[in-house]
């Protein structure tokens, strides 16, 4: 892992309403690793751009504004933060494409970068609220980040690359060990050790 000189990634401008603030996940010490390590460790051309559960909406605007894309689209199963997304995209002056949808479902199109912070907590949530569903991954905290590693040779473009966030007790070793399964390259671009969890940024793109 090179984590020597990082540049730090501009934060796009963002608000939000006493309602966004209780229903979607605000951008946090995950959203900012994810976008450093975006900006650090992005090597290829991307013309397009796919944000799976962007939430706020900052890492999909950030994307878009930093490699000027004109093709880009972000879905979250939450409408609240569909609204939020659309609202940053617009405020940072980009047209507002995010929808209502879960994970690669009918998703007819490949993408250069895709995108995912999961809800990568361990626990249920069942019967819980719209902002746990940000932030719980189920049993191992895998339910989400397995779908995704399922899907995503599926949606990222030959030469394209995915960054993807995990915790120590997703456990990394065997989430490369699937990528590779599915014929994807992973290695962690990026950590940082908090004292509730220690995150982690992969980079994943296919086998060569
Ligand atoms: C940890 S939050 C990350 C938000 C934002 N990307 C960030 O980095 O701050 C996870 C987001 O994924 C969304 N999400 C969870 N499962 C999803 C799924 N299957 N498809 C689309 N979005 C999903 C949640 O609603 C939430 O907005």
């Amino acid at each position: 892992m090179k984590q020597a000189k990082l540049k730090q990634a501009p934060v796009p401008e963002y608000d939000f309403t006493r309602e966004q603030q209780k229903n979607v996940y605000l951008p946090d010490e995950d959203t900012f690793l994810l976008m450093d390590a975006i900006y650090n460790f992005c090597d290829v051309k991307v013309n397009s751009a796919l944000e799976i559960g962007p939430g706020s909406g900052v890492v999909i605007t950030f994307t878009a504004l930093n490699f000027q894309l004109s093709t880009y689209k972000a879905r979250d199963v939450n409408p609240t933060a569909v609204q939020m997304t659309n609202e940053t995209l617009v405020r940072n002056k980009l047209s507002p494409n995010c929808e209502l949808g879960d994970m690669f479902t009918d998703l007819n199109q490949k993408y250069d970068l895709v995108i995912f912070n999961p809800p990568y907590c361990v626990g249920t949530c069942e019967s819980l609220g719209v902002i746990d569903k940000a932030l719980s991954g189920g049993a191992n905290g895998r339910e989400q980040i397995d779908k995704f590693i399922k899907g995503a040779r599926g949606v990222v473009s030959e030469g394209g690359l995915a960054f993807m966030v995990a915790i120590s007790a997703n456990d990394i070793k065997d989430i490369i060990k699937c990528f590779d399964n599915e014929g994807m390259q992973a290695e962690v671009v990026l950590e940082k050790k908090l004292p509730s969890e220690h995150l982690h940024v992969l980079k994943i793109q296919h086998q060569k």
